[in-house]
């Protein structure tokens, strides 16, 4: 699986179908090789903490030797993210309307959009400067529509970013013409958005450079995971993000016999039939359904073992 090879690798797909528990197994077995591995989870409902059996708190924690996991908590970081927005205004609000400006802020963290904002400011954060401290960082996202507004927002944000600057650049540039006998403006807010544009412009490039970068889509042979995978896949792929990698999960394994299982397998064949058909050109890795739920480390090395590329026609057992 070339995937796993990128220092950078998302792992998306609809809602149960074994995100966590892929994201995890990936991480584990890639601190196992003795990379440094730092697990990300971007879902705001965690399950990482459970996965390994350990409260996680909003901070990077110790896992393994080498693996440590990362819950973003989003009231945390809007918080944070808030704060952050209230220091850069200091400079360049008159004193006078700061309290003014706190209110309004302390509003907006309350606002639809302000976890989301302080999520991908985290999501920068940690590509630009945590990556520092690890060889590889998986994120375990959220539920496939979550994850693909995440996925495409530096694209987003850049355009967005751009025309405002356009635009104070221009009122700058008029303000210097008039009023400045043509002598430039200092502006901080034109820096601020600057500085913004670039880190922004700095993850959109990490995102597209598929050496670096690489996503992979979990899902189950079944009919709604297909085509929600489908859609998801084609989306992206506007935006230049790149999946190439499918992990169809809870598959029958031989070991699963009688009759209500056997007609089970003659229908899910159909579907795994489906998926070769419809996602064809890509890495298809099959993983099967274990007697009970992924809890240990164990667990996830089980797991992980499947991850090997060309099984697609060979029938699968634990
Ligand atoms: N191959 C498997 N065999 C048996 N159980 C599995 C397998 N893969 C995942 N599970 C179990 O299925 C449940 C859902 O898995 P997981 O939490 O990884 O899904 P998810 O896609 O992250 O869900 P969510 O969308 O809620 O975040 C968990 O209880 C997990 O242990
Ligand atoms: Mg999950």
């Amino acid at each position: 699986m070339d995937v796993l090879k990128k220092e950078v690798i998302f792992v998306g797909g609809k809602g149960g179908v074994g995100k966590s528990t892929s994201a995890a197994a990936i991480a584990l077995r890639s601190a196992n090789e003795g990379f440094r591995t730092l697990l990300v989870s971007t879902d705001p409902a965690h399950n990482i903490g459970d996965i390994f059996g350990k409260k996680l708190t909003g901070g990077v924690s110790p896992i393994t030797d080498r693996l440590s996991a990362l819950e973003i908590d989003p009231e945390r970081e809007t918080e944070l993210y808030i704060g952050t927005v209230k220091a850069n205004l200091k400079d360049v609000v008159h004193a006078g309307t700061m309290d003014e400006v706190n209110r309004q802020l302390d509003t907006a963290k309350a606002s639809p959009g302000a976890d989301e904002a302080a999520l991908f400011d985290k999501l920068v954060t940690i590509l630009l400067e945590e990556k520092a401290n690890f060889d590889r960082i998986v994120f375990d996202t959220a539920p496939t529509g979550h994850t693909i507004r995440l996925l495409t927002l530096p694209e987003l944000m850049g355009v967005w970013i751009s025309g405002l600057l356009e635009k104070r650049k221009k009122t700058n540039e008029n303000y210097s013409a008039l009023l400045n006998d043509g002598e430039p403006v200092e502006d901080p807010i034109y820096d601020v958005l600057r500085e913004r544009q670039s880190r922004f412009s700095r993850v959109r490039d990490i995102m597209l450079d598929n050496k670096k970068t690489g996503f992979i889509f979990v899902l189950n042979p079944e009919r709604l995971p297909i085509l929600e995978t489908d859609k998801a896949v084609e989306l992206l792929g506007k935006y230049g993000l790149d999946v190439k990698t499918l992990i169809v999960n809870k598959v029958l394994p031989d070991e699963a016999d009688g009759e209500f299982l056997k007609e089970r397998r003659r229908h899910e064949q159909r579907y795994l039939a489906e998926i070769d058909r419809v996602f064809g050109e890509r890495e298809i890795i099959r993983v099967p359904l274990f007697p009970r739920d992924i809890t240990t480390l164990d667990d996830l090395d089980a797991f992980s073992k499947h991850f090997k590329a060309g099984g697609r026609n060979e029938s699968i057992r634990i």
